[in-house]
């Protein structure tokens, strides 16, 4: 039997907060109409000051979950592609996977800019074709606007915020994924970059960001014109189609004039184009999934349809897929007991994290028994000797004073199980014992 990956689920969210081009027009030097013309953008979505990445992705996978009609409990993987995580670490993904209660998913996160989303979904694809897993959480979120600098009116005008998330399953209907494109050239990485904040310039006092992200747009605009037309037709020759089969194309969603260059050098007619970019912005990995969805709700996306989704972003990056809608389930059950599981799913998640870092903190506190009681018998016994060198605490740090400290604040290296099995000395050297 053959296995397919489908779409069988999908969802989005964007924050409340709304900000126009003439909001825009009264804070940097432009205005409605440049705006308009140049990119087609009217207005974007933008996070608030409490609002992160992962707030607007697990918002996107509930909704992506209940109109899949499956609990967060059935997920193998959850996959978050995004640019602006929340931290460095841990991965979104991560934090994700806990507020949604997916209590048995493998999570990581995916940076591949604006083409993210369909690496990420080549990613799960790949997963559950395998076999190695049967259900998947895609989600494509990105803060962005956190790294923009609104005093540089050719970057702050471009984008957006939100989240768009898809369920993928395994089937044995042909459906789904039916070919991927992913491409790199990193040697046009400086076109669009965020230079400050990693190891190659880690962030200095309170200030990472130092001018935020930086873009050369004529650059991008002519690489994103040359690529796009290019890798939409990779995929779909790979999946033995043509461009007249492809029922709807939904390209990355950065600027007007480039999607209409690409359709026109697909020689497509924008009627078989989705866009929705003069209502988000460039949402960056975040604006496929939000237009799969608003397609899909729309009903521009119907059974048994061959669409095409192609990015293209920073790296620089590209990604194009084609796909079969095949939607397992048309509508999510409506039953008042389906209704009141779907309500208590997201309160339960939250409870269950809280109850998990409980755990860890009664699991700690026995292992720092344990430990104390094991240092205190040893120097009872004067195993250890009176002037060993200080040990880690756990916190990484240890006195440098040379002298023997009394048994309770004698820390040392333990084993999983809370049995020390080292002793690390100050220059930070392992030594058995
Ligand atoms: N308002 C008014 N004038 C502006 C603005 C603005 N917001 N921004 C720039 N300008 C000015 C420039 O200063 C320049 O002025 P000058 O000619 O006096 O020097 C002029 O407008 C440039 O105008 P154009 O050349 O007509 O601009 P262009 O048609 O190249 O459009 C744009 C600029 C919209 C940035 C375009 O190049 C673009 O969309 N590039 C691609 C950007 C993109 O998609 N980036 C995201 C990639 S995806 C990712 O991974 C995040």
């Amino acid at each position: 039997m053959n296995r397919y990956a489908t779409i069988s689920g999908w969802g989005m969210y964007v924050p409340d907060r709304i900000m126009t081009n003439h909001e825009l027009s009264l804070m940097v030097d432009t205005s409605d109409d440049w705006i308009r013309s140049r990119t087609g953008i009217q207005q974007r979505h933008i996070v608030d000051a409490k609002e992160a990445t992962s707030d607007l992705a697990t918002r996107a996978g509930w909704a992506a979950l209940h109109s899949a009609d499956i609990g967060p409990e059935e997920l193998d993987l959850v996959i978050v592609a995004t640019c602006s995580p929340d931290y460095h670490l841990p991965a979104t993904a991560c934090l994700v996977q806990d507020r949604l209660g997916a209590s048995r998913a493998g999570a990581f996160d995916v940076n591949a800019a604006c083409s993210g989303f369909v690496y990420a979904l080549s990613m799960a694809n790949s997963a559950i074709v395998s076999g190695a897993a049967n259900k998947a959480l895609v989600i494509g979120a990105e803060a962005i606007t956190r790294w923009i600098d609104w005093t540089q009116r050719d970057i702050c005008v471009l984008f957006g915020d939100g989240a768009g998330a898809v369920v993928l399953e395994a089937t044995d209907r042909p459906s789904g994924l039916l070919s991927y494109v992913l491409g790199s050239d990193g040697s046009g990485g400086e076109m669009l970059m965020m230079r400050n904040g990693g190891s190659r310039l880690p962030p200095k006092g309170n200030l990472p960001l130092d001018g935020g992200l930086n873009m050369n747009g004529k650059e991008v605009y002519r690489f994103a014109t040359r690529i796009m037309g290019k890798a939409a037709r990779e995929a779909i020759s790979r999946a033995g189609l043509t461009s007249a089969d492809i029922d709807l194309f939904i390209p990355h969603q950065a600027n007007l004039r480039i999607i209409e260059s690409a359709a026109k050098s697909l020689d497509v007619p924008m009627s078989k184009v989705f866009v929705n970019v003069q209502k988000y912005g460039n949402t960056s990995a975040a604006s496929i999934p939000i237009a799969i969805c608003e397609a899909a709700n729309e009903g521009y996306l119907q059974p048994g349809q061959n669409v095409c989704l192609i990015g293209f972003g920073a790296g620089l990056t590209w990604a194009a897929a084609t796909l079969r809608w095949m939607p397992l389930r048309t509508h999510p059950s409506q039953s008042v007991p389906k209704r009141v599981v779907r309500w208590s799913r997201a309160p339960l998640a939250r409870v269950k994290s809280l109850i998990h870092r409980a755990e860890r903190r009664v699991d700690g506190l026995e292992d720092e028994i344990d430990r104390r009681e094991w240092l205190r018998e040893r120097l009872r016994r004067d195993e250890l000797p009176h002037d060993a060198t200080p040990m880690t605490n756990g916190h990484g740090q240890g006195s440098s004073n040379g002298h023997a400290h009394s048994a309770s604040d004698q820390p040392t290296t333990a084993t999983p199980s809370g049995r020390p099995d080292s002793v690390t000395p100050p220059n930070g050297t392992d030594k058995a014992n």
